[in-house]
């Protein structure tokens, strides 16, 4: 299943509104002439439309793989989706028995995988490394079981928590080696998230543009801006690159129509969306997001826009640069203003940390624990 799982990470960059899934088939001691465990075929599912990890498996097998057992990470599919259904195959193939790491939240599925290979005599066996599984295919899980994408809060900051100086400069507080680690970030997701401050200021292009032996294949990122009064010029970079790679305004619903347009006729899409304390109205953002397949969602800033995702409680997972350097000063900007908490055993902690050193810098990524 660990194996399974290392598969199921080379889909990382290609297999959105799809789920992360890896297999692999094994001959039990019991079923071999040697008696040893044997790998006799692998595979992992790579994007929408092309063949499941359990198929893709299947057809890999270096020998007739009746009698064996298949590892895979997600419950195998019993529905005509984009492909056919993996259950059928497994059955027609002689698999014996299934080891599966969790079930299938998505509601075609939802454990009639698992019923009917169940029905038709293939024992089936459910949740072996099954937290690891279901971290790994987090943002999958979150869209189907919570219905909004997986919320991951990016911000570089400096030692003393400071994302630009008063005079609202940030270029550059991470080295090289942050900066491209973000790009990989940036490419796994299915958008990115900022507020028109942002544009304004640094005028970002905001593509993922990773290293390109670090993937397998790649669809481009959405990037998506908060802007309530329809402040974003048509001659920013991101409007300018609208065209070739899809951008996604949100405006307030007062904004004028002749607003609209004009940020339509440069290729963006636009959507009014209501406002509460001339804040746009995040839920139903991250629901319309949902609804357009978009199952991870990074939130790059600035200091307002992470505030407001942090105090609505909407942040599942941080990942946050460090460099080393002070920037001091009472106005500059942190990622998480407003009121905070009062007491220490109120203040959201990480787990899953993962420390990262990227040359000078430390990235600190991990799943935000929210008090109830
Ligand atoms: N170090 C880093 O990682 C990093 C990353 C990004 C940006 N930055 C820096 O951050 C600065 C820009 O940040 P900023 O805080 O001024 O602007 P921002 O957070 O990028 O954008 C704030 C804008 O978003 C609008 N908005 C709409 N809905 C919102 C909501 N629900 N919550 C919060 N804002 C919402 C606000 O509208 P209203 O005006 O109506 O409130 C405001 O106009 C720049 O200096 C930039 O260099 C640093």
């Amino acid at each position: 299943m660990r194996r399974a799982l290392d598969l199921s990470r080379k889909g990382r960059f290609s297999v959105s509104p799809n789920p992360r899934v890896g297999c692999v088939i094994v001959r039990e001691p019991s079923a071999s002439a040697d008696g040893i465990f044997r790998v006799i075929g692998e595979g992992f599912h790579l994007r929408k439309g092309l063949p499941h990890a359990e198929r893709v498996a299947l057809d890999s097998c270096a020998e007739d793989p009746r009698g064996s057992t298949l590892f895979v990470t997600l419950e195998p599919c019993c529905h005509h989706g984009a492909t056919p259904p993996c259950t059928e195959a497994i059955l027609k193939a002689g698999i014996r028995r299934v080891v599966a790491a969790t079930t299938d939240p998505f509601p075609q599925v939802a454990g009639q995988g698992i019923k009917w290979l169940r029905n038709h005599g293939v024992q089936v066996d459910v949740g072996l490394l099954e937290d690891e599984a279901r971290f790994e295919n987090r943002y999958f899980l979150h869209r189907h079981e919570i219905g909004l994408p997986w919320v991951i809060l990016k911000a570089a900051v400096s030692l003393d928590g400071k994302l630009s100086t008063a005079t609202g400069q940030s270029k550059w507080i991470t080295g090289e080696e942050a900066r491209t680690h973000v790009h990989s970030l940036r490419a796994e997701v299915d958008a990115i998230l900022v507020g028109v401050g942002t544009v304004l200021t640094d005028d970002p292009l905001l593509t993922a543009r990773p290293s390109v032996s670090e993937i397998h294949d790649w669809k481009p990122t959405i990037r998506v801006v908060l802007d309530p009064q329809g402040l974003i010029s048509s001659s920013s970079r991101l409007l300018k690159t609208a065209k070739d790679s899809p951008v996604w305004i949100f405006l307030a619903d007062s904004v004028s129509p002749s607003q609209k347009e004009r940020i339509e006729t440069a290729g963006a899409r636009v959507d009014f969306v209501s406002c509460s304390d001339e804040k746009l109205d995040l839920i139903q953002i991250l629901r319309r997001l949902a609804e357009a397949n978009i199952l991870s969602l990074l939130v790059e800033g600035g200091g307002n826009v992470h505030t407001s995702f942090l105090e609505n409680q909407l942040v599942n997972e941080v990942a946050i640069y460090i460099a080393p350097v002070l920037v001091g000063g009472k106005p500059s900007p942190t990622f998480y203003m407003g009121q905070g908490v009062s007491t220490m055993k109120e203040a959201p902690r990480l787990e899953r940390v993962n420390r990262r050193l990227l040359g000078p810098d430390t990235l600190i990524r991990g799943i935000l624990k929210w008090k109830l």
